[in-house]
Order: structure tokens, then C-alpha cells, then sequence
């Protein structure tokens, strides 16, 4: 004779198969667990021995062992030595439904509100949902990238590699990686430093977000370049450093003469060698005004080194690390721009009596690892690969360059063209000031014409218009229809503002003055 139990179980086991067929074992353990939500095995009540409900429910005893397991081990049943098996006397009544479906939860509501700082992140953000394609700012041609070399590399190593390259990292990262880059630094950028200064990060943010957190409290004061990468902006706001924006012209950061002493920045952030967005080359007076001021006010100069390696005429730009011994200045690069952005490999040069505490909280807080990634891309400097890579993207990006600059200047005129353009993977086109920029972009969006509007990076009302193009990622052979596209939203733009660009026979004064890189 079987039990009203067996009955039961034999009953829900029916109505499981059909309506979701899954192994025996589940069938069965969710038959009980069932059972157990809808009161029909009450709290306190006893299960029979597993033997005996296999023996009555014709199924092996294993299936029914891994059902009870599986309840006790979810606490829907306690096994008690000698006495057996029981649903606990004080499972929760409210845990307990009547009808027959699984415990269900108040669903979440719509409208869950964020923490003051996450709205706040969210109601100025900069990063694109699409980071390929013409013509998106900021990001390097990847399909370029060695991964034949980086592979045998990878290989090479991966054959004996030591166990602490698997686990969490060591403070500061891989050192093979920060003796490679103090190196090129060194002669690269005239960054003066040693290995054991270097941290590696999983990008500028990650960089930022770590200064910002330990050597500024809420409410301390940054400055930033206006206009500014937005990155820099929203990671700092988010951790409670006020931004306060500084105006860039043709020389970089232009700070106040006598800053306020009350306000003293914490933080002076800027981008030296190469102006984000504008590509303005920071000028020696400026580089020694700002480390004065950082000196006397006791503020760190946080220098974000992003793309110098992409400068297209003239000498690379020295870092303003290097400037002056002992310098106030913490340095960041990146992998993002020279290599692939999903390598998420940075690195900060931290002055000496910040580098140890710096690494230490860098662990604390992140947990690094990539080890052998970081231990591949040391090899990869090393063997001249990471220089080579550099020359040859160098080439092509002046070249993809001069044909952006020659099709703004046919299509549009040389005064649709910012005037600091020989560095970078992306260049301005300036627009008037009747022209919305946000709205073209958005516009442009929609034409999978990837852009992002000038007047988004300034904190302040921006004081003029225009559109970044990158041309990084962009073939060369699509540039020109990708560009039309944009020359056919702005003109309808400027005649219906009533200003008509004489396109045709205007310009080329410029093209002369670019020479195909060899
Ligand atoms: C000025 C600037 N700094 C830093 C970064 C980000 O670098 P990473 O990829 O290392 O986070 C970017 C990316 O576009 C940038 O434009």
C-alpha cells in the first residue's frame, strides 16, 4: 500500500513531466519542494526513510537520496540522527504559499531609485553605446593588431609559466611589464622613473578612480581641462572630488594667476602632449606655471598621456613628467590607443612616496590579475614588436588623416577645420555656431555615422561648435562615403539656418600642405 505522500509526489511527478520535463532527480525534488511551500507536507511533518519512498514510488533510492540532499542543503529539510528526516516545525509560514506555484517574490519595482551619485553619473554620461566604426573618436584601428607574433609569444610563455602569474596579482603588476615600460618610457617619452614605480591598471579609469579615492576626500577640489574627456569628469564626480573647469587655449591649461588659496586643488588634470579634444600642445611656460602652482598649493599634477605616440609631424612632445626632477606629477598611458582598447592595460608612473601605498591600495581595492597578458605585452616591448606596431599604425593613421583633411577642405572649406590637428586618432570639424552639434550627431547617429558633438565636453555653456571624427577605425577607401553623409546632414542643416557652404571650388590650400606619410 503506498502513502498518502507517495500518492501525492506520484501525482505532482505527472504534472512536472508535462509541463517541464527535466531528470527524475529534479522531477522529484521539486515534486517535495512543492509540497513543502504548499502545506501539503506541514512543517514539523516526517518524511519517510528514502528506502521506503523509493521502494513505494518505484524509482531507485539514489534519485530519492539526491532530492533529499538537495532539500536539506536549501534548508527545506533537517535530518535528524536516529530520529530522520523532518521539515523544520519553523519554516517560515510567509515562505509557505497555497497555491502550487514556486515561491514567488513582489517584483521588483519599476522605478528603483539610484543612490544620489549613480543618478548623478547617469545624467551626464559620455561613453557611446557602438566603439567601432566610422567615425568613432578615440579608438584604434584593432583589426591591425599582430596576433600572429602576440600568439607564438603567448605560446612561448604559457609553456613554463610560474604560478603567480595565475593568481591574483603581486602590488603594482607584472614586473617583467614594469621594467619593459620604465625603460620605454624613459627613452620614449623622457618620463624619468624606475620600474618600481610603475602600477598597472586596467585602464585610465580604473587609474583615476583610484587617485581620486585616495588622495582626495569629498568635496576637495580638481581641476580639469575645459573643455575635458568626460571620463576624467564623471570619475572624479562620482567620487566626490568637486571639478572645477579651467580654460584651455593654444597653450594648454590656462590657470588663474593668484588660484584661491582656500580652494587649492587636490587634483590638476591635463593632457599635456596632446589637448583632449582640441589637440593643443601644452607650451614650456604653461607646463612650468602649472608645476609651480602645484608646488606651492601642494596639489598633484595627474598628466593623462593617452595617444602621443600618434603625432603625424615634428618631434614627439617630452611628457611634463620629465620636466623637473622630483616633479608633483603622476602619469598615466595606456595600451588602449596604441594596441587594442580591450587589452584594458594601463599604466601610472607614481612618484616615490606614493608608489607603495598606491600598489598596495591598487589590490585592495581592484584585484588585479592578467598575468600572463601583462607578462606577454613586456615580451612583445621587449622584442621590438610594441614599436614596430607603433610605426606602421603611424603611417596609416596620417594617411586615413590627409584624406579626412582634403575631404573637408573640398567638400566644406579650410575653416570647417580645427586648427590643431597633426596628432591623434581624431581631428575637429568645426562647425558655426548655428549649427547644433548634439542634434547633427544624433542625427548622424541614426546613419550609423558614429561622432561625438564638441560641446558635450565642455562643462560651462560651450563657446563654439563642432564635430570630433575619428579616423582610427575607419579604411581608408570608406572615409569618403562615411564622409558625405555627414557633408549631406550639414548642408540641409546650413541651408535651413540660411547659410549655404560654397563647397565645389573652394579651398585646397590645405591639400598642398600634406604630404602623404612614406
Ligand atoms: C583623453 C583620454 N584619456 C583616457 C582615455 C581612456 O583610456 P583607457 O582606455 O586606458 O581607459 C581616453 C579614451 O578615449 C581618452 O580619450
Amino acid at each position: 500500500m503506498r502513502s498518502l505522500l507517495s500518492d501525492l509526489i506520484l501525482q505532482r511527478l505527472t504534472e512536472l513531466s508535462d509541463a517541464r520535463p527535466g531528470t527524475l532527480n529534479k522531477r522529484v525534488y521539486q515534486a517535495l519542494q512543492q509540497a513543502i511551500f504548499d502545506g501539503s507536507i506541514a512543517p514539523g511533518s516526517r518524511l519517510p526513510a528514502s528506502r521506503d519512498l523509493a521502494k513505494e514510488l518505484d524509482i531507485s533510492r539514489n534519485t530519492v537520496l539526491a532530492a533529499y540532499e538537495q532539500l536539506q542543503a536549501e534548508g527545506y529539510i533537517q535530518t535528524r540522527t536516529g530520529s530522520g528526516t523532518f521539515v523544520p516545525a519553523d519554516l517560515p509560514k510567509d515562505g509557505v504559499i497555497a497555491d502550487k506555484t514556486p515561491l514567488r517574490c513582489a517584483p521588483v519595482r519599476s522605478h528603483v531609485s539610484l543612490s544620489k551619485r549613480g543618478s548623478q553619473l547617469l545624467t551626464r554620461t559620455g561613453v557611446a553605446s557602438h566603439q567601432w566604426g566610422a567615425f568613432m573618436p578615440g579608438v584604434p584601428d584593432v583589426t591591425k593588431f599582430p596576433h600572429d607574433i602576440w600568439r607564438k609569444l603567448q605560446n612561448r610563455l604559457s609553456r613554463r609559466l610560474p604560478p603567480e602569474f595565475l593568481t591574483y596579482s603581486r602590488h603594482g603588476g607584472c614586473p617583467q611589464l614594469q621594467h619593459a615600460l620604465a625603460d620605454y618610457l624613459r627613452i620614449a617619452r623622457s618620463v624619468d622613473c624606475t620600474a618600481d614605480q610603475i602600477l598597472i591598471t586596467a585602464g585610465t579609469h580604473q587609474a583615476l578612480d583610484l587617485l581620486a579615492k585616495m588622495l582626495c576626500d569629498p568635496g576637495d577640489v580638481a581641476w580639469i581641462e575645459e573643455p575635458s574627456y568626460w571620463g576624467i569628469r564623471n570619475v572624479l564626480t562620482i567620487n566626490g572630488v568637486d571639478i572645477q573647469p579651467v580654460p584651455v587655449d593654444e597653450n594648454g591649461l590656462n590657470p588663474p594667476d593668484s588660484p584661491p588659496q582656500d580652494r587649492a586643488p587636490k587634483l590638476i588634470c591635463v593632457t599635456p602632449s596632446h589637448h583632449y579634444p582640441l589637440g593643443s600642445v601644452m607650451s614650456l611656460a604653461r607646463r612650468q606655471k602649472i608645476l609651480a602652482i602645484a608646488s606651492q598649493q601642494g596639489s598633484w599634477v595627474v598628466e593623462d598621456d593617452y595617444d602621443s605616440e600618434f603625432r603625424y609631424s615634428g618631434s614627439p612632445i617630452p611628457a611634463l613628467q620629465g620636466l623637473s626632477s622630483d616633479a608633483p606629477v603622476i602619469y598615466i598611458g595606456t595600451f588602449s590607443k596604441t594596441l587594442y582598447p580591450a587589452m584594458r592595460i594601463s599604466y601610472v608612473v607614481l612618484p616615490r612616496p606614493l608608489a607603495s601605498r598606491l600598489k598596495i591600495a591598487h589590490s585592495e581595492l581592484y584585484r588585479a590579475g592578467n598575468g600572463l597578458t601583462q607578462l606577454t605585452l613586456a615580451e612583445f616591448i621587449r622584442e621590438g614588436h610594441y614599436a614596430a606596431h607603433i610605426r606602421r599604425m603611424r603611417l596609416l593613421y596620417g594617411r586615413r588623416r590627409n584624406a579626412l583633411i582634403r575631404l573637408i577642405g573640398q567638400e566644406l572649406g579650410p575653416e570647417f577645420l580645427c586648427e590643431n590637428s597633426n596628432a591623434g586618432l581624431h581631428l575637429i570639424l568645426s562647425l558655426p555656431d548655428s549649427i547644433d552639434d548634439v542634434a547633427l550627431s544624433a542625427e548622424l547617429e541614426q546613419k550609423k555615422i558614429l561622432t561625438r558633438p564638441l560641446s558635450a565636453y565642455y562643462l560651462r555653456p560651450a563657446p563654439r561648435r563642432g564635430l570630433l571624427l575619428g579616423y582610427g577605425c575607419v579604411p581608408e577607401e570608406e572615409i569618403e562615403t562615411a564622409f558625405r553623409h555627414i557633408v549631406e546632414c550639414l548642408r540641409h542643416r546650413l541651408q535651413a539656418g540660411g547659410a549655404i557652404p560654397g563647397a565645389d571650388n573652394r579651398v585646397l590650400a590645405l591639400q598642398g600642405d600634406l604630404p602623404d606619410p612614406a
